[in-house]
């Protein structure tokens, strides 16, 4: 799952303890494995190989550029969804001609700062981007090539904010328009509509939404092909899971043994666009115990993040794993699990400092006895953690920390004060 473990009573994160880097970074501060990072990488890489795809690591999950740089180096590619993205992905040494370009509303700002870096595909979410990407091509007479992304009517089942291929959701062009929309586009010179873009959601815990969006993706590019359409390529998005507790997602190999025999033998490229299943595991968020309250039968365990460093749970109700990095009396959970109850804990939520009841990081956990200055460590952090962290509260945004073996790196530095005021002029 990941390379963080419990050896003689308290966590490593690869040859380094946990504790030690509270102590040395201070808290809270995300803590990523180089190690897990690239297992999972060339896991994912090992299990679509017989497909050779183009692994576009989904920036948006984890867009520090030192770990874009490690991607980059294994010859990932990238998804971005935003000029911004593009950015870190460009400074990080993609190659442009791996990077995927995603999202319902792309200015022409943006469209022009993708075809100045000379990206290599477009997904394109509705007519009337198609539209504007031809316009813009045309005027600066180049070629792009782009997907339409299809809304394949899907249901992930996954948290309704993160689903993506339901009809009623603002992706894609559903399939009957899909069809019209080859028609009106597909022949230009300046766009090329080269192929077919899905994401149907995050995490997509099972393999079998899969099946049934690239079947209906398939369905389409043979009809498309038998109107004179060839179609080259398939994008199929990402949303593979990550383990927030015990063996809770399906393996790398798990979906490919569903996915690769759908697109075997089809002559399609196939891109893939992994963020979750990447980073997710790769991350915790260290954070130390500030206070203890109770009030009337409840417990609190107040610590020093917050819902904004980690929104996911007041966000999405998600779970993450908390235990303390050296639980008292060698407490150690054998595996993380969702409603672990050990002999010896006591009932908490885990709440933050800021004025809100949904700020918490985990309500109705079984922990061990905490005091004031312990560290806990909060699993499953490197997705969607420090990417979706705010400042709000005017609190500065944690550190972001790189283990690689018994070293650590500090990839990004806690923001000062000042850095809360540093664009307001
Ligand atoms: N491709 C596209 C077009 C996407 O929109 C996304 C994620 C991905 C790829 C990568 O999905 P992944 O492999 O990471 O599951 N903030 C939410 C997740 C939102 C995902 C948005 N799109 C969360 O914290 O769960």
């Amino acid at each position: 799952m990941d390379h963080f473990a419990y050896r003689d009573g308290q966590l490593y994160c690869e040859e380094i303890a946990a504790g030690e880097l509270a102590d040395q970074v201070g808290t809270p501060a995300y803590v990523y494995s180089e190690r897990t990072i690239l297992d999972h990488y060339s896991r994912l890489a090992e299990a679509f190989a017989e497909l050779d795809p183009v692994i576009c690591y989904s920036i948006k999950s984890c867009g520090n550029v030192h770990i874009c740089k490690l991607l980059a180096e294994q010859g990932s590619g990238f998804d971005v969804v935003s000029g911004g993205e593009l950015f870190r992905a460009l400074q990080a040494g993609a190659d442009p001609a791996k990077i995927t370009f995603a999202g319902v509303g792309k200015t022409d700002r943006e469209i022009n700062e993708a075809i100045d870096a000379g990206i290599g595909l477009f997904n394109v979410e509705s007519e009337a981007e198609l539209a504007n990407i031809t316009r813009i091509a045309r005027e600066r007479q180049t070629q792009v090539r782009a997907a339409l992304r299809i809304n394949p009517d899907v249901d992930p089942k996954t948290h309704k904010y993160t689903t993506t291929g339901k009809r009623e959701t603002k992706f894609g062009v559903d399939l009957e328009r899909a069809r019209r929309a080859f028609e009106d586009f597909g022949r230009d010179k300046y766009l090329r509509l080269i192929g077919v873009h899905l994401h149907i959601g995050s995490p997509v815990n099972s393999v079998e939404p899969y099946v049934e969006a690239i079947t209906k993706a398939l369905a389409l590019i043979d009809e498309l092909g038998k109107a004179g359409f060839e179609l080259e390529l398939i994008d199929i998005g990402g949303g593979f899971g990550a383990s927030y507790w015990e063996d809770q997602a399906p393996l790398a190999a798990d979906y490919a043994k569903a996915i690769v025999p759908l697109l075997r033998g089809k002559g399609l490229r196939v891109v893939v666009e992994p963020g979750r299943s990447i980073i997710g595991n790769a991350g915790i968020l260290l954070t130390r115990v500030q206070y203890l309250k109770s009030s009337g039968d409840k417990q609190f365990v107040i610590v020093d993040a917050a819902m904004n460093d980690l929104i996911r749970p007041s966000l999405y109700q998600a779970f993450h794993f908390i235990w303390p990095v050296c639980p008292a009396g060698g407490l150690v959970a054998a595996s993380r699990e969702e409603d672990l109850r050990l002999e010896g804990t006591g009932l908490v939520d885990v709440v933050g400092p800021i004025c809100e009841t949904g700020d918490f990081l985990g309500l109705g956990r079984h922990l061990p006895a905490v005091q004031r200055g312990d560290v806990l460590a909060v699993f499953t952090a490197g997705a969607y953690g420090f990417a979706m962290a705010s400042q709000y509260n005017a609190r500065p945004r944690p550190p972001e920390v790189l283990v690689c073996g018994a070293d650590y790196r500090i990839i990004r530095r806690r923001e000062t004060y000042g850095d809360l005021i540093a664009a307001e002029r």
